[in-house]
């Protein structure tokens, strides 16, 4: 399979975007190399997302136009993977003949095997359920990080779901929970941290359910796993690690240990992604949350006493179904409680086979529409409000690359995980010289609703001051090359990484 170039389309959510970097290092493994974009490449992946209806369209029309990318160059080789394909399965092969292999999520190791049966004419879809531990043991890095890397990765912790939600196709797709041995995330850390990453996330659909099922078996020791701020309290301890996030948390296992995590570990962001859904009490029952709003509150006081500055974000859904005027303006009202610094809003989407898609009462798509129009604009205004009162501040920026602005700007982000635009010497040769992965002591000078903007604490990187050359050879010290400057990586990713694509 050599000589052979691939390349990764990758929608949906973080886990998606890991699972994309395992099929990159899998390739790899097999002798492929990474394409710098499709017109070059002669193996291509999507993987596909299903959480809403339109993600799920996403792959079709995609589909649709790559019989023409596939003619184009003959020995091309077209797969699908990610929830879609496990959804869907052996039925895409029958309605795209043009499709090569189809891999479930559990399926992952398959896809070098699959690909090279492609080219010897062999169709075919794996999507089995994997219930062992070898379903983590995926090389997920080359033995060298290479140089313009972003110096931050994800580290699986758990996967699956077992909560049911009755809006959500995740138990569906990604099948039960289960929880990685606490040893292989310590190990993986650890080699993480040799090779210069500064920055992990901990990644599982309902992370700080880690170990749930085995503490509650009483059998943890058995499974190597752990609860989940004891597993926080190992990974802190790593020599190397600057910063550790988890996504996402699920409240109703947000437990006392996890807010005393962020009270007392050195590295654990002042950041927490968590996902409300709804301000109602009445919606969040019907959607089977498990929790309340007064819950979901106490949850927040809780953590802004261990940790004054923590900034809060989460995923709100309008229009679920029987959702009322009024229940809808208890989301509204919980985005200004809850001080939301930031969040994601959904127009509800009726999945097949889950609880609500059964229910009726449906919102009408102009209603729907309107709601969601108003929360984004109640947010936006709250996140300028939060931006705006950290103009002035001090905060360290990791380095993720060029800024989608272009011009001499960097852009990466804070321990919030807020968006920081870095204003450096225009004299600085930003296409060749990026300093990807640096930690960057900024102040906040300037807010907008998306974005920070900031400038260097040192003199020498400062727009207009300092000699010539030395701004440039100051960042190049402190960080490795980069040569990567078209701002996509491997999998597809853009530098400046959205925290959900559709
Ligand atoms: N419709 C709309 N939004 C959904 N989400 C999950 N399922 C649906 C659905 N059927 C949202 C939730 C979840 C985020 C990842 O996607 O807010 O937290
Ligand atoms: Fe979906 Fe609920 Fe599981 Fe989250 S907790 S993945 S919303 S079923």
């Amino acid at each position: 399979m050599e000589d052979r170039r691939f390349a990764i389309r990758t929608y949906g959510c973080q886990m998606n975007v890991h699972d994309s970097e395992k099929v990159a290092s899998l390739l790899e493994d097999a002798g492929l190399t990474a394409a710098t974009g499709e017109a070059e490449a002669d193996v291509l992946v999507i993987n596909t997302c299903s959480i809403r209806d339109k993600a799920e369209h996403q792959l079709y029309s995609d589909l649709g136009k790559l019989r023409d990318w596939k003619a184009e160059k003959p020995g091309r080789i077209v797969g699908v993977g990610g929830c879609v394909a496990q959804q869907v399965g052996d039925r895409l092969l029958s309605r795209f003949d043009h499709l090569d292999f189809v891999f479930g999520t559990h399926n992952l190791r398959r896809v070098p095997a699959m690909l090279e049966g492609a080219l010897e004419g062999r169709r075919a879809a794996w999507v089995g359920e994997d219930k062992s531990q070898a379903r983590f043991d995926l090389p997920t890095r080359r033995p060298e990080l290479p140089t313009g890397t972003r110096r931050k990765a994800f580290v699986t912790v758990m996967e699956g779901c077992d909560m049911f939600c009755s809006f959500c196709i995740v138990p569906s797709t990604r099948g039960r929970e289960i929880s990685r041995a606490a040893i292989e995330i310590e190990a993986e850390v650890r080699q993480l941290a040799d090779q210069g990453i500064l920055e992990i996330t901990l990644l599982g659909q309902t992370v700080n359910a880690y170990g749930r099922h085995d503490v509650r078996r009483g059998n943890a020791a058995g499974a190597g796993t752990m609860p989940f701020a004891e597993l926080l309290g190992r990974l802190d301890a790593i020599p190397g690690i600057e910063r550790i996030r988890y996504t996402s948390p699920h409240p109703l296992f947000y437990d006392e240990a996890l807010i005393r995590a962020h009270r007392e570990l050195e590295h654990l962001c002042p950041h927490v992604h968590l996902p409300v859904q709804s301000g109602s009490n009445r919606i969040l029952e019907q959607m089977r949350r498990r929790y309340s709003r007064e819950r979901y509150f106490e949850i927040l006081e809780g953590l802004r006493a261990a940790r004054p500055n923590v900034a809060i974000t989460s995923d709100l859904i309008v229009g679920f179904p029987g959702e009322t005027e009024s229940d809808f303006e208890l989301t509204l009202d919980l985005v200004r409680v809850a001080g939301l610094v930031d969040s994601f809003s959904f127009k509800y989407s009726p999945r097949p086979g889950t609880g609500a898609a059964e229910m009726g009462a449906e919102v009408p798509a102009e209603v729907s529409q309107d709601r969601l129009e108003r929360l984004q604009v109640r947010q936006k205004n709250q996140t300028l409000a939060y931006h705006e009162s950290r103009v002035g501040q001090e905060t360290l920026v990791l380095i993720d690359g060029p800024s989608r602005r272009g011009g001499h700007q960097l852009a990466g982000r804070d321990p919030h995980l807020r968006v920081v635009n870095l204003d450096v010497r225009s004299n600085l040769p930003i296409s060749q010289d990026i300093p990807v992965g640096t930690l960057v002591p900024v102040r906040i000078v300037g807010a907008t609703p998306h974005s920070l903007l900031a400038e260097p604490l040192d003199p020498a990187l400062r727009p207009e001051s300092g000699g010539p050359e030395n701004a440039g050879s100051r960042l190049k010290s402190a960080a490795r090359q980069a040569d990567e400057t078209d701002g996509v990586d491997r999998v597809g990713r853009a530098a400046e990484d959205a925290l959900r694509v559709i």
